[in-house]
């Protein structure tokens, strides 16, 4: 089993280049599967989730090509095929197969979805949404549920919650739809605006992105475009984290600094100077307070995947944070291991009340990828050794992760235990 080891107390410093987002690039990835030209990916991160996303489009026929920084999907050969059970099972971004296959051969299977054990993660509004359309949904006795569609007809409808999964499904689905889809109560993340450009470069209709309301014209073609991966705004916001911990100095490149006004403002609120100039945002912190209270939420709110980065920058603080996740109901595995660091933690249900300090190395175990996050920022941060397992989660979200911080000054390294 592999481990991270890290000396920490070291102050960050230095510059570091942000990939494309991970969370961008799985929706993407599979829109591709719709072209009937190749697709080519720019910016696109190399990590174990978009390693496996590329073993299922070849699963599925298509031809693909990796550059360090490039992905082309060639789906012109693509056939009607299920996914591979274990495959699919791994990772939560095969759902995102769902819309394309229903759009390009009217039949999917899915096996129920892995990914983080964050929740109960449900797929309903997916399905429900897709039965709107007109496809029909049966569920078989092992936990597979097929949906097939002859055809896919437009409507207007409304998601329960604004779901950036089920956002994204029905946008792939019903881009090729007869007729005009009216999504109400949609996600308005960046991600999802940079499915609509991608979608629209390859001959979708599709306008509203960033509000609670697209209107999806069906086309009857799709084809292939040359398209660039937004930044990781979680993989930033998580480096910015961790130069605070450290009360560093670090400068990123390739970032979309408007994707992160919220983790922003309550940095800057805790004593952090930022600056942003163009694609680099600048980060300097000599002294963090509390952070006061950071409710996550449905995006442009704090995003809760930084919800765990930010328990462990709370840890070091100079006063109390008191954090609420309202997105999903067990994303809180990280805790007992901070409180093993020397963390003063107390949680009631969604809340999390943390009272800042110092931390001292400790041997944790990283049980999914944004709380694995917060271990090594907590580590980073901490007097003396630590050592993380679990590395497959973070490996899943965040590429290299102790070469990214070795060059930041940091006293990291991957062993073999
Ligand atoms: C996406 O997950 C991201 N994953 C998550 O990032 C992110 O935390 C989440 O959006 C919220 O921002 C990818 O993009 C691959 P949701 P998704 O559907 O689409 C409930 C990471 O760390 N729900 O917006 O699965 C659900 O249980 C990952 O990179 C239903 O009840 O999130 C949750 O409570 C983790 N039924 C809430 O909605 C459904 O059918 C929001 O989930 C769908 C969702």
């Amino acid at each position: 089993m592999e481990e991270l080891l890290i000396c920490g107390g070291r102050r960050l410093c230095g510059v570091s280049r942000i990939p494309g987002a991970k969370n961008a690039a799985l929706p993407l990835m599979a829109a591709s599967l719709m072209a009937e030209s190749p697709v080519t990916l720019l910016n696109c991160p190399d990590l174990l989730d978009t390693a496996r996303m590329e073993g299922l489009l070849s699963g599925l026929g298509c031809r693909l090509t990796r550059a360090p920084r490039a992905l082309t999907v060639d789906a012109a050969s693509a056939r009607a095929a299920d996914m591979p059970t274990a495959l699919a099972g791994a990772m939560r971004g095969s759902l995102f197969l769902l819309g394309p296959l229903l759009s390009r051969f009217g039949r999917a299977e899915l096996t129920p979805p892995g990914g983080c054990p964050i929740g109960k993660r449900p797929v309903d509004y997916h399905l429900r949404a897709l039965e709107e359309l007109g496809a029909r949904v049966a569920y078989r006795p092992d936990g597979r549920v097929e949906v097939t569609a002859s055809r896919l007809t437009g409507r207007e409808l409304r998601l329960p919650y604004p779901s950036v999964g089920a956002t994204e499904n029905l946008m792939m689905a019903a881009c090729r739809a007869e007729g005009t889809t009216v999504l109400e109560n949609a996600a308005r993340e960046p991600e999802i605006l940079d499915l609509q450009a991608l979608l629209n470069e390859m001959g979708a209709r599709i306008t509203g992105g960033g509000t609670t309301r697209l209107v999806i014209e069906g086309v009857k073609q799709l084809s292939g475009c040359e398209h660039r991966i937004i930044p990781d705004r979680i993989i930033a916001g998580s480096l910015l984290a961790a130069a605070a911990a450290t009360r560093g100095e670090i400068t990123l490149r390739g970032v979309e600094a408007n994707h992160l006004a919220e983790p922003l403002r309550y940095l800057r609120q805790a004593g952090c100077y930022v600056e942003r100039s163009g694609d680099a945002l600048w980060l300097r912190c000599d002294v963090l307070r509390g952070l006061g209270t950071i409710t996550t939420g449905p995006y442009p709110a704090f995003p809760t995947d930084l919800q765990a980065p930010f328990c462990a920058l709370a840890a070091t603080a100079r006063g109390e944070t008191q954090i609420v996740e309202t997105v999903f109901e067990d994303r809180f595995h990280h805790l007992p291991e901070l409180v093993k660091m020397g963390a003063q933690i107390a949680r009631v249900e969604n809340r999390v009340f943390l009272t800042g300090g110092e931390l001292h190395g400790a041997a944790v175990e990283a049980r999914d990828l944004r709380g694995g996050m917060a271990l090594v920022l907590a580590a980073l941060a901490a007097r003396g050794e630590s050592r993380i397992v679990g590395l497959a989660h973070i490996d899943r979200g965040y590429e290299s992760v102790d070469n990214v911080f070795s060059a930041l000054g940091a006293c990291i390294s991957r062993k073999e235990n």
